[in-house]
């Protein structure tokens, strides 16, 4: 297994369709486990393939607590068919956008289809913080982010703050390597 490089916005990538996957091969078997394992190690509790800048219809969830045994969901070509009336509000943040959150209404409880690793038919009904984490990866998919839901203002002032973030890391490291070659 490998740790993938994951995306950060507003890398172009994040805001393309992912299509769908018509056979499941090996190879996509294997990106699954090394998408899960980047998720784990990241951490977070859910990664989306065009996170790491494949643009297929697939993504790994684990919500489990750290105190509790792991439950990874693969998901390939998940549909969200059915949800029901309530929405609930809820501190989200993303790995394509490090160290933000922000309030987003979801449904409160979902039911997704999807195909498991062996392309055999799933369907399941969640609820909680696995209901919140199915719509923002399938969203994903879609080219949308848990910022595009809010306001123009707060969405570019997060993208700004990532940007700084990641400048401020990145000459640091520069600093921090020519130190060692010193
Ligand atoms: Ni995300």
């Amino acid at each position: 297994m490998a740790l993938l490089k994951i995306l950060e916005v507003p890398h172009p990538l994040l805001k393309k369709k992912s299509e769908k996957i018509e056979v499941i091969t090996d190879e996509l078997r294997k990106t699954l486990n090394d998408m899960l394992e980047t998720m784990y190690a990241a951490p977070g509790v859910g990664l989306a393939a065009p996170q790491i800048g494949l643009l297929k219809r697939m993504v790994v969830i684990d919500v489990s607590r750290e105190n509790e045994p792991k439950k990874p969901y693969k998901m390939i070509n998940p549909v969200i068919i059915d949800h029901g009336e309530n929405l609930v509000v809820h501190d989200e943040g993303c790995l394509s956008v490090p160290e933000q959150y922000a309030p987003v209404e979801r449904f409160e409880t979902v039911t997704v289809e999807y195909l498991d690793e062996n392309s055999k038919k799933q369907v399941l009904h969640a609820d909680g913080l696995l209901s919140i984490c199915i719509q923002h990866e399938l969203e994903h998919l879609e080219g949308i982010l848990f910022i595009d839901h809010l306001s123009k203002i707060k969405k570019d002032m997060i993208i700004r703050r990532v940007e700084k973030e990641r400048r401020w890391k990145n000459s640091h490291q520069d600093k921090s390597n020519h130190q060692e070659e010193e």
